[in-house]
């Protein structure tokens, strides 16, 4: 199959659908990989690490549209790549279609095969394996960007995160305990800080409490108790998701105002519109501001401040569902898997995903029709 990585072009994304280790992998198995000059530059993999993996060098991105039987990519496509997308092409990439028509409209029009990695099921249809490393990844960034803004000069109050002897450490808050709120504890308890983690889930708190054995407080989450365990801490990370639905404001502005001067929140759910009722979306070119005397950190994709972490970390998610599509092609390899089939968003213009076409107003025709 002739597989085609153009640059992204989405505003600040520096990610790149293919590393070119995965571009080496997909060679070895027999493929040809076209990818657009300057496509890794942002993450310093150069056209020439390219070519040595095996792939070959296009000029700009319509060429590589152009050639390709797959596109593999990191971000949605945009309004102009949308145009370039042929009938048959796969494309392969994050698509976040429930709230986004015009991108929805335009994938029908081209008649495209596009496959969403964020809605690739795990093994028994559990946890979305493709979501799961920007999750980590948020996760642990959350305890490095609350270390930083507790600094007195960021406008924090001016704690260390991990105390030294004599001087008690942070106290770090973590709302969810699910994949980036472990991740997130991971770090705080690595850094030495005194970490506490709420959980609404039975399971999940049994395993956070064996995991951690003491090193982290788990306790379940309550209004009682996020009153109390927010008006102590130094650094609040909101981690809590519901699938489907918006996050719980579980902050209040009123519990805010009890918090000490210069105290940081990180609202990783920020992307499901955030578990503070003063969280707003922010930027990476300014990602903070400051309520009630708490810094607030609320970026909507913090994935994107490790570009070459979260590209190698998806790579290595995505490469072996790349490889399946590649070596089978796309109707054999979504029969054989029916939660990689619960990828297929949109086929020869026909919406093939349930709930994108709920929440956009549009006829939902199951796979096996539209195939
Ligand atoms: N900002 C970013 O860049 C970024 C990046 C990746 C993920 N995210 C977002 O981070 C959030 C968490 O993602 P995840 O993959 O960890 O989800 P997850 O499903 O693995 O974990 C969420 C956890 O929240 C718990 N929860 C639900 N209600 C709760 C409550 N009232 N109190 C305490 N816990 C509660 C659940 O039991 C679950 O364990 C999502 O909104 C996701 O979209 C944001």
């Amino acid at each position: 199959m002739r597989i085609g990585v153009p640059k992204e072009i989405k505003t600040l994304e520096h990610r790149v659908g293919l590393v070119p280790s995965s571009v080496k992998e997909l060679h070895s198995h027999g493929h040809e990989v076209y990818v657009e000059t300057g496509a890794g530059q942002g993450i310093n993999f150069t056209d020439q690490d390219y070519e040595e993996a095996g792939a070959k060098i296009l000029p700009n991105a319509a060429a590589v549209f152009d050639t390709a039987d797959m596109i593999i990519k990191v971000k949605e496509p945009q309004p102009e790549e949308c145009k370039m997308l042929r009938e048959d092409q796969i494309l392969f990439t994050y698509l976040h279609l429930a709230a986004d028509a015009e991108q929805t409209q335009g994938l029908i029009d081209s008649g495209c095969v596009a496959i969403a990695y964020e809605t690739v099921t795990g093994p028994n249809g559990h946890g979305l394996p493709l979501l799961e490393p920007m999750s980590e990844i948020a996760g642990r960034l959350s305890v490095q960007v609350g270390a930083f803004y507790l600094q007195k000069h960021m406008g924090g109050l001016g704690r260390l995160i991990s105390g030294v002897p004599g001087v008690r450490p942070a106290d770090v808050l973590i709302i969810g305990g699910g994949v980036a709120g472990f991740h997130a504890a991971q770090m705080a308890v690595g850094l030495g800080a005194n970490v506490t983690i709420l959980e609404r889930s039975n399971p999940r708190m049994r395993f956070l409490d064996e995991y951690f054995h003491g090193r982290a407080n788990v306790i379940y989450s309550n209004l009682d108790i996020i009153e109390r365990a927010v008006k102590a801490a130094d650094v609040v990370i909101g981690a809590v998701l519901i699938p489907g639905a918006s996050a719980p404001k579980l902050v209040t502005r009123k519990m805010l105002k009890t918090m000490k001067n210069g105290s940081v929140i990180v609202d990783i759910a920020i992307d499901q519109g955030g578990c503070f009722e003063t969280s707003r979306a922010t930027t990476h070119d300014e990602p903070v501001y400051t309520e009630e005397g708490v810094v607030h950190y609320c970026v909507a994709n913090m994935p994107g401040a490790v570009a070459l972490t979260s590209a190698l970390a998806l790579n290595h998610s995505v490469l072996p569902y790349a490889i399946d599509l590649a070596n089978k092609g796309w109707k054999e390899a979504l029969k054989d898997n029916s939660n990689f089939a619960n990828g297929l968003n949109i086929c020869h213009g026909k919406v093939t995903h349930k709930e994108v076409a709920q929440s956009l107003n549009l006829d939902y025709v199951p796979f096996k029709q539209a195939a």
